[in-house]
């Protein structure tokens, strides 16, 4: 795996190559299988994989949870290396950003909504960083994990108003085998507490299982209930939401998505499921 720290030695690479399909699979490191996930099928569709990894300060709400994030690069580097990764692009922070650099992009509401509302700013970090990865990488195809399933919405979108010329790639939520999914920051959990965390897959599977048994009030209402009532888990919502526009879900979505966020002892989970 060729490792490249500079943006102009990337550019200098990549552009030598061309002709050659890209999958992107941009990363902020601490890699488990829910990234390898994406490497897979990134490699599968692409003759070439390049990752990067990359913790963005700009998408920080909080300068502990930035402090404290995990950076374990070679254990990283080793991963990428035996999923065959072909490129990792690992800059230092000044490589990416200038002093004082400050832009909006608008996205409209959706910046606003679920995520948007508990950790204000994130998505403008995200909508900036990966700008600035595409403009370097250039790919083909990006890879991004439904975990996140509003970041998705929000780089597509970004995507769509900038005319960005790549195809936009989700791929499904991997799991713990007790259906924790998975995430670079469950390693701040003690074994305690990972107990406790299940009851967001499972809340999520209970509101999979009675959908169209309950109003979707009455299912939220419920489901907000049952995470409350786990010691050690602090909700901040549980929304069905209309899966292309994330507001509220009615009976006229084509597509129904629970997501749902808690805190974890000190550690901030999100996860979500498809219902419709
Ligand atoms: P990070 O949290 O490292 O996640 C990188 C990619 O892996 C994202 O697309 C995310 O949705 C996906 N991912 C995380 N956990 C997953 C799981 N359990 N199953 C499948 N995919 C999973 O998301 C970011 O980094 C950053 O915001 C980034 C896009 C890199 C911009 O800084």
């Amino acid at each position: 795996m060729k490792i490249f720290t500079t943006r102009q030695q990337i550019r200098q690479y990549l552009s030598s190559l061309a002709n050659q399909t890209i999958g992107f699979v941009p990363t902020m490191g601490a890699l488990h299988n829910g990234h390898l996930s994406l490497i897979d099928r990134a490699k599968n569709n692409n003759d070439l994989v390049v990752c990067s990894i990359f913790v963005n300060p700009t998408q920080f709400t909080n300068a502990s949870d930035l402090e404290n994030y995990p950076r374990p690069i070679e254990a990283d580097i080793a991963k990428l290396t035996a999923a065959g990764c072909d490129v990792l692009f690992n800059p230092p922070v000044s490589e990416i950003y200038d002093d004082n650099e400050q832009w909006h992009l608008n996205i409209g509401q959706l910046e606003f909504l679920l995520e948007g509302e508990f950790r204000p700013g994130h998505y403008q970090g995200v909508t900036q960083v990966v700008f600035k990865l595409l403009d370097i990488v250039k790919p083909t195809s990006l890879y991004m994990g439904q975990k996140d399933y509003q970041q998705f919405l929000v780089v597509s979108k970004m995507v769509e108003l900038l005319n960005i010329p790549v195809k936009m790639v989700m791929c499904p939520i991997e799991r713990e085998p007790g259906g924790l999914a998975m995430s670079s920051r469950n390693v701040h959990l003690s074994a305690n507490e990972k107990q406790h965390a299940l009851v967001l897959s499972q809340t999520l599977t209970w509101a999979k299982e009675n959908f169209g048994t309950l109003p979707i009030y009455d299912l939220e209402q419920e489901a907000m209930a049952r995470l409350q009532n786990q010691p050690g888990v602090e909700p901040e919502y549980f929304e069905l939401a209309d899966g292309k526009t994330l507001l509220s879900a009615d009976e006229n979505s084509s597509t129904i998505v629970a997501l749902t966020a808690a805190k974890v002892g000190k550690t901030r989970l999100i996860d979500n499921m498809l219902l419709r």
